[in-house]
């Protein structure tokens, strides 16, 4: 079990580790439409992102995921994957990608030791796509979803966020997708970050209504599958295909939080909704390849993880940093 422990007594098994604030899209609920990126020297390194991951796997963290901005954006990630798929204790090594890249990167991603992937696609119509994207082509995500079926990856899981008014009507659609290529797919309620306005407040669409929307076709019997994320799955009869909600909104998860994230910048982020943080770039930038010490960080910082985000209460902290920034 996990050394990395909290005051509320949860174990830490999960690490989201963000790899680059970079992404060749610029999703409407994720960054601003002309966003600011990180200067190089500000972004940990190949090796130091190692490390990084070397002290969570020695204080028990059995599930890595590489997260962005868009990971494969990132010219050497392959390689990390490479240099992360040996390492001792790690049993799921993951990547949350847009999947534009796929087509070219799914078989070596595979060989090179990945074990799963998570692609995002709200909407199967190329004009909303890109609108949503504010610049995305959605024949090239589906020949990279097509492309990873191919290379062998199973157990995808397509993410998809639901605005209303905007992909609201295609639930159906993403879900008969999935079941085509059986794949499994978690329908999410936008988190609100970055600059929170009247479009955003009034676009918010409940995993209850998208539930609602799914039932009107389908049966939806509760599952078993977990997978260590913040997913309720659901099976639909006669089908591979899980239908999964993450509802941080109206399905509070907090009480069995199970993961951190490490931002772009190596800041230790404890809990989504909140700012408490410990500087791992400091460590690494000033004690190269001390482990131990990282370790001492992490279990040290562990203590202030918040008992939970306050997303939609009224006590609501509004957090400035956008997805691409916090690591999605
Ligand atoms: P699995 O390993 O397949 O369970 O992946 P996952 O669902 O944990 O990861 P993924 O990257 O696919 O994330 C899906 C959505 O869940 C994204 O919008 C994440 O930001 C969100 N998410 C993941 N962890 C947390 C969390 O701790 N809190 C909140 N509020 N959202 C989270
Ligand atoms: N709210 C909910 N999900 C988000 N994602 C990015 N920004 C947000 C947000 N504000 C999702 C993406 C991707 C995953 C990494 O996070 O759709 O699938
Ligand atoms: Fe890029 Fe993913 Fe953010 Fe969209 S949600 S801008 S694909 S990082």
């Amino acid at each position: 079990m996990s050394q990395i422990v909290d005051q509320f007594y949860r174990h830490v098994e999960y690490l989201r580790l963000s790899v680059t604030d970079r992404c060749d899209f610029r999703c409407v609920y994720c960054m601003s439409e002309d966003p600011e990126f990180l200067p190089r020297d500000h972004v940990l390194s190949l090796e130091e992102l190692s490390w990084v991951a070397q002290a969570f796997t020695e204080l028990g963290v059995k599930k890595i995921r590489l997260t962005g901005g868009e990971p494969l954006v990132r010219t050497d990630c392959e390689q990390l994957v490479k240099l992360l798929g040996d390492l001792p204790g790690l049993d799921d090594l993951s990547m949350t990608t847009n999947g534009s890249r796929l087509s070219k990167m799914a078989t070596s991603l595979k060989q090179n030791g990945l074990k799963r992937l998570n692609i995002s696609l709200d909407t199967l119509n190329p004009e909303l796509f890109t609108q949503l994207t504010r610049n995305g082509k959605l024949e090239r995500v589906v020949a990279g979803i097509d492309a990873a079926i191919a290379a062998g990856f199973t157990k995808i899981k397509i993410n998809a966020v639901i605005l209303r008014g905007q992909n609201d009507h295609e639930v159906i659609d993403l879900v008969n997708f999935c079941r085509e290529r059986s794949l499994d797919i978690a329908f999410i309620e936008e988190m609100p970050l970055g600059v929170i306005d009247e479009r955003k407040r009034s676009r918010h669409c409940s995993s209850a209504e998208v539930r609602q929307i799914i039932e009107q076709q389908y049966q939806l019997i509760p599952s078993s599958k977990r997978t260590g994320g913040p997913a309720r799955y659901y099976k639909i009869p006669d089908s591979d295909t899980h239908i999964g909600f993450i509802s941080p909104h109206s399905n509070n998860f907090c009480h069995e939080c199970n993961r951190v994230r490490v931002t772009v910048e190596g800041r230790l982020l404890l809990c989504l909704g909140n700012e408490n943080s410990v500087d791992l770039k400091a460590i690494v930038r000033e004690h190269p390849g001390d482990i131990d010490r990282l370790k001492t960080a992490i279990l040290e910082g562990i203590k202030r993880k918040p008992k939970e985000h306050h997303f939609g209460h009224q006590d609501e902290v509004q957090i400035l940093r956008f997805m691409n920034a916090t690591g999605g």
